[in-house]
């Protein structure tokens, strides 16, 4: 019997044109330039505007994903978005997708999974299509994160950014040279606390006057954070390579979730990776949270850094906690 494995048939990406460096910034909040790119690596980030909603950033991924894979709107099976920032709580900003695209054929559901969630979205992708080996599936990571920043709160607004990746998904044309090897899903709910989003959803709904309103925004408590994220994120790389008999050595490119140069870097040194098989681009976009890692794949691959057949690990961290990595041949 032929083994099935799903691979990335194509990738797409789109940010807003909006550029808010760390010297705007400075005259919003009391930070500077010299403390934002010391302590997280960050230059500048993508921001909407006003009128403009993230919904067509993911539509705009998603065709150049399609294009790039050679598969049609209709030939889609399902659509999955991981967002936590979606246009509407109803409808869903993978239905906004479907109809953009006119995905006709196509079922679509949100996946909440905070930073994590494009590696989630990929896992059940996985499953699918294990399942359903000539179904075609489109992942996307959106996220308008501006939207949901205390600008502010000088702990928050300089580290978020908003954007959109996607990838479309099908079996793998040649699945011993390509395609996801193995993926690490994992959330740790005791610490909840560190990093929240508490307004507007079920508990205080919008315009409940019991919370206060620095609440109705994204809250993290980042020293905490940092903590757990490079603990969690060391132990996800090792726990995906040691169970499929690999070392840091085979690996071509690791893709981290880009929330932190310190972050990435701990991780780099922990594996003892040299620099040019970690790939960054922070100081570009900050943390976009689900679109981060689809982001970075199509940059890594546009200069060149991810070729066919490339051994990449992907590992990510977020809020909830949430956390996964996955293992693949590009
Ligand atoms: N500008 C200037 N000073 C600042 C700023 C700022 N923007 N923000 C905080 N500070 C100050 C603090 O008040 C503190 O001052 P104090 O020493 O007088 O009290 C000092 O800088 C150090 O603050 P820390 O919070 O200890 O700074 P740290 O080095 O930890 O960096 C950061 C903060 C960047 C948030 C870091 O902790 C981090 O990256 N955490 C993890 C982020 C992450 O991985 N998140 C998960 C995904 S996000 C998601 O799911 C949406």
């Amino acid at each position: 019997m032929s083994i099935v494995k799903s691979a990335v048939l194509g990738i797409g990406m789109a940010v807003p044109s909006k550029v808010l460096t760390n010297f705007d910034l400075e005259k919003m909040v009391e930070t500077s330039d010299k403390w934002i790119t010391e302590r997280t690596g960050i230059k500048e980030r993508r921001i909407l505007e006003d009128e403009e909603n993230i919904s067509q950033y993911a539509i705009k991924a998603s065709l150049e994903a399609l294009e790039r894979a050679k598969v049609s709107p209709e030939e889609l099976n399902l659509i999955i978005c991981a967002t936590v920032t979606p246009d509407y709580l109803i409808p869903s900003l993978s239905v906004l997708v479907q109809e953009g695209i006119k995905a006709v054929n196509a079922g679509a559901f949100d996946l909440s999974a905070t930073c994590s969630g494009f590696i989630y979205g990929l896992a059940v992708a996985d499953q699918f299509i294990k399942n359903n080996p000539d179904w075609k599936i489109l992942v996307i990571g959106a996220e308008a994160l501006s939207r949901k920043t205390n600008w502010k709160d000088r702990t928050i607004c300089v580290l978020l950014g908003d954007g959109a990746g996607a990838v479309v998904m099908g079996s793998s044309p040649e699945p011993e040279k390509r395609g996801i090897i193995d993926v690490f899903l994992g959330a740790d709910g005791s610490q909840w606390t560190l990093l929240t989003l508490k307004g507007g959803g079920s508990c205080y709904p919008p315009f409940d006057k019991r919370l206060p309103e620095e609440e109705y925004y994204i809250k993290m408590q980042g020293r905490e954070v940092f903590k757990v994220a490079t603990r969690m994120m060391e132990k996800i790389a090792l726990e995906l390579l040691k169970r499929n008999s690999l070392t840091t050595d085979d690996i071509k490119l690791l893709v981290p979730h880009q929330a932190n140069l310190r972050i990435i870097e701990y991780l780099r040194e922990r594996l003892n990776l040299p620099k040019e098989k970690v790939y960054v681009n922070i100081h570009k976009y900050g943390n976009t949270s689900a679109a981060s890692i689809p982001l970075a794949l199509y940059e890594a691959e546009k200069e060149g850094k991810l070729k066919e057949g490339d051994l990449v690990l992907l590992v990510a961290f977020g809020g909830g906690f949430t956390f996964g990595g996955a293992l693949l041949r590009w």
